[in-house]
């Protein structure tokens, strides 16, 4: 629980930048973070600095672009505990340093359903409600519950409801107005007894009916999904990367319909009667970036979505990268992408 100096993160980014923060500590328990916390605020006001801190949960939505002149600290809380049932639903909290899949294939082998469409998501249940993650025609959101959250700077813990987390495509409060001014400690889900299954989403049906599957369970659904994640895309085990990089754009209905004139095989889906969201992989593909590489920063050659450090890249190497992708779709298609990793 020590606060370490000078430690490198080479292993605690999915995207496996080397850069160091200046201190680093652990906490598993809700004590042990605040005593942390105290440990930073003593230092700093010792040293007369600001007291930089970033909460790090898998670190597989983060791309360091320079060493962390403060304090990282990650998050080990690993309880898990079935709270509460009624007739239809389990309430499961769960601590926020337990990895999403981990979770996922407890609620798998309990018979919990809900969360098998999002199978295979790196990172920890702490940092899954920060961008709503969200997959194969599901997000956390359909099965959140509540969270308990610590207020850094009241140094008091807050319970967030559905509506107060503010969750939308990617995001949430915990990105916008609430920004780095809470850790997140447990999330509670609401999973079903009986499973509804969504399986009309991307390859899924696909993929079931090829592994011969007639009598459809949550284990089938999470295998499948599983299996197209691990054809899809790259593991970071072997190249770094931290999933889509850009979030796919919103654009009104009309400018969509001019631009299918210019690009007839442009893909989109009608999302409301207003608004089309785009395949930015298809943008940033269409602009010829897919396969790009320039020393050891890339866009990868099966998902242009995704950016890759093919080893020794630096984080400014690819948020570079990043920029001219987002100034190539703009000239091309008047579009705006946004970044969706968490840029330091
Ligand atoms: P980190 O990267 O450690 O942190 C992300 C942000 O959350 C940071 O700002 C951090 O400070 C903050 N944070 C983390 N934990 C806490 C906490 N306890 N309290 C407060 N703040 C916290 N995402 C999807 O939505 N869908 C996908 O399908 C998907 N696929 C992916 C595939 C690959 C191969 C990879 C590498 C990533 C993918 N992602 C996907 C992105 C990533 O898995 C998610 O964003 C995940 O929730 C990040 O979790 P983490 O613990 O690694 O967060
Ligand atoms: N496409 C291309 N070229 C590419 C990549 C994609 O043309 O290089 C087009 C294809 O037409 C494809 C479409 O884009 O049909 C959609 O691609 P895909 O099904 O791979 O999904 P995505 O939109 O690229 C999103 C999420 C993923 C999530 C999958 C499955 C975002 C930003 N990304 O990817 O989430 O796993 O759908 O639901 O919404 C993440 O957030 O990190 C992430 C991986």
């Amino acid at each position: 629980m020590q606060l370490q100096q000078n430690f490198q993160l080479k292993d605690y980014n999915t995207f496996g930048i080397n850069v160091y923060a200046k201190y680093f500590g652990t906490f598993s328990t809700l004590n042990e973070l605040q005593y942390l916390l105290q440990d930073t605020n003593n230092y700093c006001k010792a040293v007369n600095s600001k007291s930089n801190t970033l909460i790090l949960g898998g670190g597989s939505n983060i791309l360091f672009t320079k060493n962390y002149d403060g304090i990282v600290l990650k998050n080990e809380i690993l309880d898990i505990e079935k709270i509460n049932e009624d007739e239809d639903n389990i309430f499961v909290k769960v601590g926020a340093g337990i990895m999403w899949h981990d979770f996922v294939l407890y609620c798998i082998e309990n018979d919990f359903a809900g969360v098998e469409n999002l199978s295979f998501i790196p990172g920890t249940v702490g940092a899954s409600p920060i961008q709503n993650i969200g997959a194969y025609g599901v997000e956390i959101k359909d099965v959140f519950f509540e969270l308990e959250a610590y207020n850094i700077s009241e140094k008091k813990n807050i319970v967030f409801s559905q509506s107060n987390c503010e969750f939308g495509y990617r995001d949430s409060i915990f990105k916008n107005k609430f920004k780095d001014q809470f850790v997140i400690i447990s999330v509670t889900f609401k999973l079903n007894k009986t499973p509804i299954f969504k399986t009309s989403y991307g390859a899924i049906a696909a993929e079931l009916e090829k592994n011969g599957v007639e009598n459809l369970s949550i284990k089938a659904v999470s295998d499948a999904v599983i299996a197209i994640r691990k054809s899809k895309l790259p593991n970071p085990s072997q190249i770094g990367n931290a999933g889509s990089f850009f979030k796919n754009p919103t654009i009104d209905n009309d400018y969509f319909e001019k631009l299918k004139i210019k690009f007839p095989n442009i893909v989109g889906y009608v999302v409301s009667k207003t608004h089309t969201k785009l395949a930015a992989g298809w943008l940033i593909e269409q602009c010829g970036w897919k396969g790009f590489r320039e020393a050891d920063a890339g866009c990868h050659q099966n998902q242009a979505l995704v950016l890759v450090n093919y080893g020794k890249a630096q984080g400014t190497q690819i948020y570079n990268l990043s920029t001219n992708i987002i100034e190539s779709v703009k000239n091309k298609f008047g579009v705006q992408l946004q970044r969706e990793v968490n840029i330091i």
